[in-house]
């Protein structure tokens, strides 16, 4: 076995994007796009993997953590092209007793699969493999230069190559693998003396190729290798992603019944025999288990910056229309919820239902227990938070407020229109609103004189 290193090149600031993230950092499907790489390499076997980030950029090194664990960050002190990037790695690259794959932090749509294919041309024989894709327009690419043997001599930057060569379609990705146990010394003879003065990566291939090693290219399409320099190339990129996922989703065996209108997370989970009607959004961190309807325009939030909670959707259950999911929601097997109504880090067990117009935070909602429309669990009092608990087979009656931390206890009653701040005993009533009284014909009485009082107005 060769154990495999991965570099991800992310030194560049990325100044298309217009914006004081660093560019790897902008997600798609809400994940960062140098951890769409990270997993990808992972997928690929990939075991110990090196950051290059530039300098400043510790929100990459941060995030890049929390994806690949056991990852290693290194500065490029200045970014002096793509072979100078990788020695950045030096002191890995030199301990390391295996292959080694260099990817981009910007070309998040790479898969494991492609990437196993890469791999596989360095057991086929090859020192270096490079992943090469046939753009509808080469312009600005590296070309692949190849002796029509299946080797590949050298890969010519554009600015550098010669008309002919620039006639050819078939591209570097910048996808790269090697196996060899001289890699820093082929990188460390890589000169700038091209174009743009910079340290091409890609010139190791011509090294390899003089030292007797074999170079390689693999094909694969080009909407894996797609870079990202602009917000356009962000959405594009997004776009592509959706599709492919969503098309997953539906061969998983849900119907998805405007796809185009559906949006998912990187890590979205959803079962077997699932209905999700249109627009329907799935932020990161939510599972939907088997034989749930998600009904139109209804929000998942799942994770969030102040909250690691997911959420997770019971199989059976009946979400929306218009409902709102967020961080910490389990919405346990065969639970109702309505339109308009917020579900926040609360449990609603079995059978549950809140059909309309509520908000259940920070509680527990019991077997069969019923939420009537217009209830609120007052959670918060400016400075905390509070649970309610409302024991199996409760009926909340509508319009109702359960000021937390406040318990209900199976079986109870509230009546509707209470605010509720004590505790209620099992299978009690608690009302709290002033009783009703009745004055006979007051209406009929009230009519006849504000009529006259009006035509007498109107007489003057
Ligand atoms: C590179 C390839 C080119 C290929 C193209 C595919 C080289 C010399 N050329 O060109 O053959 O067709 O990608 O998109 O490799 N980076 C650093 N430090 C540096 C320079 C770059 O970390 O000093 C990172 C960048 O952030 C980026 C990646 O390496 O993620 C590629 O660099 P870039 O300058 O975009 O190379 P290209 O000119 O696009
Ligand atoms: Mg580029």
């Amino acid at each position: 076995m060769h154990p495999l290193l991965t570099v991800v090149l992310a030194a560049g600031k990325g100044t298309r994007m217009k914006s004081t993230l660093p560019k790897v950092l902008h997600p798609i499907a809400g994940l960062a796009m140098v951890g769409h790489v990270l997993h990808a390499a992972r997928a690929a076997g990939s075991g110990v993997t090196a950051i290059v980030v530039g300098p400043g950029m510790e929100a990459v090194a941060r995030a890049a953590h929390h994806e690949a664990g056991e990852g290693e960050i290194f500065v490029q002190e200045e970014q002096l092209g793509t072979g100078h990037a990788v020695l950045a790695a030096r002191r890995l690259l030199e301990r390391h007793q295996g292959d080694v794959m260099v990817l981009y932090g910007d070309t998040p749509l790479i898969t494991g699969k492609t990437l196993k294919r890469l791999r596989a041309a360095l057991d086929a024989g090859a020192a270096v493999a490079v992943l090469g894709f046939r753009p509808a327009d080469p312009s600005g690419y590296g070309r692949l230069l190849s002796d029509g043997a299946g080797n590949l001599l050298a890969i010519r930057e554009e600015k550098d190559a010669t008309e002919g060569e620039k006639a050819v379609g078939f591209c570097n990705s910048g996808v790269m693998a090697f196996r060899t146990t001289a890699l820093v010394s082929l990188l460390d003879r890589i000169r700038n003396a091209n174009a743009k003065g910079e340290y091409y990566l890609t010139d190791a291939v011509e090294i390899a190729h003089a030292d007797g090693l074999r170079a390689a290219a693999v094909e694969c399409p080009e909407r894996e290798v797609m870079g990202v320099n602009s917000r356009d190339q962000l959405a594009a990129a997004e776009r592509i992603w959706q599709e492919e996922r969503r098309l997953e989703v539906m061969r998983g065996g849900a119907t998805l019944i405007a796809p185009e209108t559906v949006w998912l997370s990187h890590d979205t989970r959803i079962g077997q025999d699932v209905v999700i009607e249109p627009n329907v959004f799935f932020g990161p961190g939510v599972t939907v288990e088997d034989r749930v309807i998600i009904k139109a325009n209804t929000h998942i939030q799942g994770f969030d910056q102040k909250s690691r909670d997911g959420v997770v959707i019971r199989s059976g259950a009946e979400i929306g229309p218009f409902a709102r999911i967020r961080p910490g929601a389990d919405i346990g097997p065969d639970v109702h919820i309505g339109n308009f109504v917020e579900v926040k880090n609360a449990k609603m067990e079995a059978g549950a239902k809140a059909n309309h117009l509520a908000y259940v935070g920070d509680g527990l909602v019991g077997a069969g227990a019923n939420i009537g429309a217009g209830t609120i669990f007052c959670n918060y009092d400016g400075y905390f938070k509070h649970r309610t608990t409302i024991g199996a087979g409760a009926f909340i009656g509508s319009n109702s407020s359960l000021v937390a931390p406040v318990n209900i206890g199976s079986g109870a009653y509230v009546a509707s229109g209470s605010v509720i701040t004590k505790d209620v005993s099992a299978d009690a009533l608690a009302i709290t609103r002033p009783q009703q009284s009745e004055r006979p014909d007051w209406a009929a009485k009230f009519r006849t004189m504000m009529q006259r009082r009006k035509a007498g107005a109107a007489g003057k």
